[in-house]
């Protein structure tokens, strides 16, 4: 079995679309997972996925990298509390935000302590998501290890979590605003009416192709004035073809008229 093979019968058997995935990157990782169980076949790896839910964990764990931390690149997040959200908060009461590709929360729970820290108490909707169940379970429990919130500052540390047995746990009652659950960026269908779609550090690993699809379909879930914040190293040269404007570094929003549901631009104005 070709390595193109390969990939079809994994999206038909676990329904995983590797061919929006960077070819380069995708087949130098899976063929280093292949020889470390000293594997040359493509077939006899698909074969031990489908038998192996260890094997297949394993593979699900290389493929989706989890790396994150609180206030990961504290200068964009200092645009965030300094610039975006103020605006937002100027239009809106109530902020609808969705944090995709969320990993175990780090990236949620540095916007709800930001969000609480400027609207103390009122209940913002923050949904998160993300392709792998296990980075959500910690999530869900919230419980860190100092290393992760190394940009955190004392006084938020103090504020929004409690330290015991060398971890932190993070505020409950903040925790309760946030809801998790499972979405593949590259099948699910995407929500709406959204003023703030958080997703970074993931479209990297994504083709071409497949990061103009989302950042459409992230245009579409947005609503006017929205802002979509991307990575560091994931600027989206064709923004304005895609109906946004870029306001700072890593954050572009959405035109007045933005896309329509077939990807074609209602009335932008610019
Ligand atoms: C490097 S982490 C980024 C976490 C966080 N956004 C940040 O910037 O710190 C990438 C995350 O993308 C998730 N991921 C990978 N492919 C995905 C997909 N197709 N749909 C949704 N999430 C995906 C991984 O499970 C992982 O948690």
């Amino acid at each position: 079995m070709d390595f193109n093979a390969f990939k079809k019968r994994i999206d038909e058997t676990f329904n995983l679309d590797l061919s929006s995935y960077k070819e380069t990157q995708l087949h130098r990782r899976i063929n280093s997972l292949m020889s470390r169980r000293k594997i040359v076949d493509y077939l006899v790896y698909y074969q031990l996925l489908v038998e192996d839910q260890d094997a297949f964990g394993e593979f699900k764990d290389y493929l989706t990298i989890n790396v994150t931390e609180f206030f990961r690149d504290p200068a964009m997040f200092r645009i965030l509390e300094e610039k975006v959200l103020p605006e937002l908060l100027s239009n809106r009461m109530v902020l609808k935000i969705w944090s995709a590709a969320c990993s175990n929360g780090a990236e949620p729970y540095s916007v709800a302590m930001i969000l609480e820290d400027l609207t103390p108490g009122r209940r913002h909707r923050i949904e998160a998501t993300d392709i792998d169940e296990k980075v959500l379970d910690m999530a869900a429990r919230g419980v860190y290890t100092s290393d992760l919130l190394r940009n955190v500052s004392k006084a938020r540390r103090a504020r929004h979590f409690r330290e015991g047995d060398g971890c932190f746990t993070f505020n409950e009652q903040l925790k309760k605003r946030i809801s998790f659950r499972i979405h593949d960026l590259l099948k699910d269908p995407y929500g709406k009416g959204f003023d703030l779609i958080i997703c970074r550090n993931v479209q990297i690993y994504f083709t071409r192709d497949a990061q103009d699809k989302i950042n459409r379909l992230f245009n579409q879930a947005l609503s006017p004035g929205g802002y979509l914040f991307v990575g560091s190293s994931e600027t989206i040269f064709n923004y304005r073809d895609l109906c946004f404007d870029k306001s700072y570094p890593c954050f572009y929003k959405k035109t007045e008229g933005g896309l329509s549901k077939d990807g074609t631009t209602i009335g932008a104005v610019r």
